[in-house]
């Protein structure tokens, strides 16, 4: 099975961590996003995977010089400009060389960290004969997704992008789809063109769209609450054994404080420091008695000497937190 992982977009929302490095290249536990997704797709059969890039593409090929991740072979396409989603699968199909003999193939968003079974949603796809199957997960506010009403039988019968309150249902486009080749004659070519907005609606109108409903481990990890998540959720052990947080390879002063968080290789955390509920990115320093609380500390960045960096607060790389300062729920530097 092949498959396209859509991650050129911008990541507006995890600025400043994504002016320096795209978003599934950002750290999760102690590597990038992007393994997670690709480990997850390899456990149900994926070999092959097409990188669908566009916003510094060059950080993923320097990650992966010799074409592998996670023992999956991966093919790297550049859109010439972005395409939004339906555009980037069009175009990575194409200049993947895949073609309509390869069959099905699956496509899920590079910020999706799940434990969906892709083998279950095959079978239901196949037995179905749908021309789409997309994975809905059910949650408490779906104002802010792709809102999808299904048959009994599992056929959609409504997909509604972010739509006004009350949404008619509470489950939603979890982001992973199988697809057959022949969804790309859907998609118009070189232009921007939404799988969310435009293919699905009309794909809903044919009766050729299929859902699969399940509550597997699930998280977009595009904000920075859900970012810091989906990291709290391995140390806590949602995702089978907890593991450890704290890299071998930082430098903790042992009177220094770390409750539920990643501090990366090379981080330094001084003396009566106190980090709770957040991530320390590789070579970031938290000078002695500074606290960070549920907040992500950018790599190469110093939060000073007594400083507090809280309530979701992400200190862009290489930033430097003034001693004594105070950020809550602040994007530093400011104004990106
Ligand atoms: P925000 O700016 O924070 O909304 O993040 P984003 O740019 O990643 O957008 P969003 O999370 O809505 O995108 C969903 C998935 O599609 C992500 O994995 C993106 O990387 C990817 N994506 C969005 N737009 C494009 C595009 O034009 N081209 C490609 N190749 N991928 C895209």
């Amino acid at each position: 099975m092949q498959a396209i992982l859509l991650v050129g977009g911008f990541g507006t929302r995890l600025r400043p961590l994504t002016l320096t490095t795209p978003k599934q290249m950002l750290p999760v536990l102690h590597r990038p996003m992007l393994e997670h997704a690709v480990s997850g797709l390899a456990r149900h059969g994926v070999d092959r995977v097409v990188l669908a890039l566009g916003y510094q593409d060059d950080a993923f090929r320097a990650a992966y010089p010799d074409g592998r991740c996670a023992g999956v072979e991966l093919c790297c396409v550049v859109e010439p400009e972005p395409l939004d989603t339906a555009g980037a699968i069009r175009f990575a199909f194409g200049a993947s060389g895949m073609d309509a003999s390869g069959g099905t193939f699956l496509v899920a968003n590079g910020d999706v960290i799940t434990d969906l079974d892709t083998d279950e949603m095959l079978r239901v796809h196949r037995s179905a004969g749908a021309e789409a199957t997309i994975h809905l997960i059910e949650v408490e506010d779906p104002s802010r997704y792709g809102v999808v009403v299904t048959d009994p039988d599992g056929r959609v019968s409504a997909f509604l992008e972010k739509p006004q309150p009350p949404a008619p249902s509470n489950w939603i486009n979890a982001g992973t789809y199988l697809m057959e080749p022949s969804v790309i004659d859907r998609i118009g070519p070189g232009r921007r063109v939404s799988v969310e907005r435009e293919v699905f609606p009309a794909m809903v109108t044919d009766g050729a769209l299929w859902a699969l409903r399940r509550n597997t481990y699930w998280v977009d990890a595009g904000t920075p609450q859900t970012y810091l998540r989906v990291q709290l959720d391995l140390l806590d052990g949602r995702r089978g054994p907890a593991v450890a947080g704290v890299s071998a390879d930082a430098s903790v002063d042992p009177e220094a404080v770390i409750e539920r968080s990643v501090v990366m290789a090379g981080a330094v955390v001084g003396a009566g420091s106190v980090v709770r509920g957040s991530a320390v990115h590789s070579g970031a320093v938290i000078e002695a008695g500074a606290t960070v609380l549920d907040s992500v500390v950018g790599s190469g960045a110093t939060v000073g000497r007594g400083a507090r960096v809280t309530d979701g607060t992400l200190v862009g790389e290489r930033f430097e937190v003034a001693p004594g300062s105070a950020l809550s729920g602040a994007r530093v530097p400011q104004g990106v």
